[in-house]
């Protein structure tokens, strides 16, 4: 564990003895951590940070988030060196596009770590890249030693940016979008007032040159209930009552898949939908992925249909 800025520590993972490696992952990818906490397991997703060619370890920046749920609390006040923790395996909804002829990273605080990972993956590519990062004040911007050391051996460029210092302001989203080189490709991951603020500014470019993560819900759960939802591998129908996710019910019958955040942001709870159309509510799923119908995250996405029949 290191101490980053203030509010954020790293942590190295690495494997269990006799294994040396862990599964190879790719610039964008996150991991679940298991913590064994008193009020029982949480799971938590966190980018991993390092170069995807190292599998040895895995790094993760952790913030202690003000609103914790317990997760990024028990980290910082819980965990410590020589702790055992279970993960999952990778899984990356924010990958780099590698035939990009240039890389653009917009970061706010945490939003950090992915971009680490994509711009060391740049840097092995050879792919020019330009990262604006943006936190509260220099204090709590971690990670400057290696930007600074990676922007000077190839040619990156990094622009920080420290909105609460005194003269500092937001970054200016649409002037870094109208000055995009050409052909770029725009990462962003922060704050929910960051990324509305980019998609707004990037509603003009083509879909695929825009990508972004989000870490924290933007729209409700779908909770209107009043509809079925039929379990294929177990023969069981639930009814899905107002107030209530498919996850909740699940849950209550011991036939939850594996979840995490609970707000659609981290894909953990994803299931295969084998009829019926969801109300998709997650920020997983792209917008050819949702209209395939084929997959859902039960955690806050409903139905459009009278029911859905699930691979569960
Ligand atoms: S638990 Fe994270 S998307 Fe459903």
């Amino acid at each position: 564990m290191r101490y980053e800025a203030q509010g954020i520590v790293s942590l190295e993972l690495v494997p269990l003895p006799p294994a040396t490696r862990l599964p190879a992952f790719s610039a964008g990818a996150h991991i679940d951590l298991h913590l064994p906490t008193p009020k029982g397991e949480l799971i938590r997703s966190y980018s991993l940070l390092n170069d995807p060619r190292e599998t040895q370890r895995y790094r993760l920046g952790i913030n202690r988030d003000a609103k914790s749920r317990g997760g990024s609390s028990h980290v910082h006040e819980q965990l410590r060196v020589g702790d055992k923790l279970a993960i999952s395996a990778p899984r990356n909804h924010f990958p780099l596009d590698e035939s990009a002829p240039h890389n653009v990273f917009i970061a706010g605080g945490i939003g950090i770590t992915p971009m680490l990972s994509m711009i060391a993956r740049s840097q092995a590519l050879g792919t020019p890249w330009t990262l604006y990062y943006s936190a509260r004040t220099r204090a709590h911007a971690g990670f400057l030693d290696w930007l600074e050391s990676a922007a000077g051996s190839q040619g990156g460029r990094v622009v920080l940016n420290f909105d609460q210092e005194p003269g500092g302001r937001m970054l200016d989203l649409a002037a870094i979008v109208a000055a995009l080189p050409t052909g770029a490709h725009v990462y962003c991951c922060g704050p929910i007032p960051m990324l509305e603020a980019y998609e707004k500014a990037t509603a003009g470019l083509p879909a695929e040159r825009v990508h972004m993560e989000y870490f924290a819900a933007k729209e409700a759960p779908a909770t209107d209930g009043g509809f079925s939802v039929e379990l294929a591998r177990s023969h069981k129908t639930l009814q899905i009552p107002a107030g209530k996710t498919i996850l909740d019910c699940l849950i209550e019958i011991n036939a939850e898949p594996p979840y995490s955040c609970r707000e659609g942001v981290c894909g953990t709870c994803e299931v295969k939908v084998l009829e019926g159309q969801p109300d998709h509510r997650d920020l997983v799923l792209s917008d050819s992925e949702r209209a395939a119908n084929d997959r859902m995250m039960v955690c806050c996405s409903g139905a459009r249909s009278a029911r859905l029949v699930l691979d569960l």
